[in-house]
């Protein structure tokens, strides 16, 4: 079996954790323990190019499971958790290619040898897997016959390939089925993305003046999560609707130039480029935080920064101290990548398990009916979005009412009124 990991000795630790995240993910137990008999992905080449981290462990061993032969490469350099890649090697079996803190070339050689196991499906969290199949391996790219998108960015990227009319086969977009983006990028990002920059910083947030980039699913979960811990939060949109959302939520809402003179802690997680750029690191105070939490560490505009800094310095794990010519210091976490998996563990594992039961499902609908599928990026069936949410109320101890027949006609009825 081929593959590449920091240190195969690392996999007794890795094992223990995946086992501790599978505890976790109770709905995606479920959908293993059903595809372990039934086998529906049988012979199915799966390449998976996602963060490498134990609750993706879990995920490979449901498709495995299912009769799947699947490869793994990491969807972001710095989030690869190395005891679960050794773990996923040793202990199930399942060629994993990715190495914390790996360079760009590295990075492209581990998606490059997922893509030398000629996949017939791909599941991709950033498109960057899609994005290599189809500028670079055409003769692969023939025998893919579906695919699956984890995240905004990606389904984003996707909708512009299928616009330009060179998407090369149907990719259900799972990020946008509501079990996966109401909780995952709300809660899990919310929790994940405070614990990242406290783990890295250990301030406390309380009275402190958050300023959250982008209120989104993404934004929308810190700000609250930061709030609930007492920070002042302030929004940075561009959209009227969002924005007036943020201050009916009771947020302040200010443009990027003024909040960069008042806060304490910066975040961003909108999606797009160059957020904070060299005019608001002149004018943030001194020892002003920033990260990103947004798939691609483009938000930030780290090159002009190491530009103008007079001086640089790894003064904590993931965080480096940019000193300005006016002697003002900021202080840069996680190189700018995404911070909740740069400095944290990512989503916890209840939260991954209705994304991750979404890709299985996705995976086994893919099998079952891409022959009918256009090339296109697809909307998640609603029933299996119905199914999961059912699943997980069910495994947290909750039942809910289901309508009496009387209610049933009178939704379907135009004649009723006051
Ligand atoms: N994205 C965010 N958190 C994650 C996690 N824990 N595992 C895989 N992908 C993630």
């Amino acid at each position: 079996m081929n593959y590449d990991c920091k240190d195969i000795g690392l996999a007794p630790k890795g094992k223990d954790r995946i086992l501790w995240a599978d505890d976790r993910m109770p709905v995606l137990r479920t959908i293993r323990d059903r595809f372990e008999k039934e086998k529906p992905l049988t012979g199915i080449r799966i390449g998976a190019c996602l963060h490498v981290t134990t609750e993706t462990a879990n995920l490979m061993r449901t498709l495995k499971a299912g009769g799947g032969e699947v490869s793994l490469c990491a969807s972001n350099p710095l989030s690869t958790q190395d005891d679960v890649t050794a773990s996923l090697i040793a202990d199930f079996q399942i060629p994993v290619f990715a190495i914390t803190g790996e360079d760009h070339d590295t990075y492209y050689q581990h998606i490059h040898s997922v893509l030398d196991a000629n996949p017939q499906i791909t599941m991709d969290d950033g498109a960057d897997l899609v994005s290599t199949l189809h500028s670079s391996r055409e003769n692969v790219l023939e025998q893919v016959f579906g695919g699956t998108e984890e995240t905004t960015t990606g389904v984003i990227r996707l909708r512009s390939m299928e616009k330009e009319g060179v998407l090369g086969y149907p990719i259900i977009a799972v990020n946008d089925a509501l079990t996966k983006h109401l909780f995952d990028n709300r809660y899990g990002t919310g929790q994940s993305t405070v614990d990242g920059i406290l783990r890295a910083t250990n301030i406390l947030l309380a009275g402190s003046n958050v300023v959250v980039g982008g209120y989104g699913w993404c934004g929308r979960g810190v700000a609250m999560r930061a709030s609930g811990m007492g920070a002042h939060v302030i929004i940075l949109e561009v959209d009227p609707i969002k924005a007036l959302e943020a201050v009916m939520d009771g947020f302040r809402v200010m443009p990027v130039a003024e909040a960069a003179e008042i806060g304490d802690v910066f975040v961003t997680l909108t999606g797009n480029i160059a957020i904070l750029r060299q005019e608001h690191f002149e004018k943030m105070k001194d020892g002003a935080i920033v990260a990103n939490s947004g798939h691609f560490n483009v938000e930030l505009d780290l090159e002009v920064l190491e530009k103008i800094a007079t001086k640089k310095k790894r003064i904590r794990h993931q965080v480096d101290q940019y000193t300005l010519p006016s002697g003002k210091r900021i202080n840069v976490l996680g190189e700018g990548r995404l911070i909740n998996l740069a400095a944290a563990e990512g989503h916890p594992a209840s939260v991954m398990d209705m994304s991750f039961a979404n890709q299985a499902l996705a995976t086994e609908f893919l099998v079952k009916h891409h022959g009918s599928l256009k090339k296109e990026v697809i909307k998640m069936p609603e029933h299996i979005d119905r199914e999961i949410a059912t699943l997980k109320l069910a495994t947290m101890g909750y039942n809910i009412d289901t309508l009496t027949d009387q209610q049933t006609r009178y939704l379907a009825s135009w004649d009723q009124g006051t």
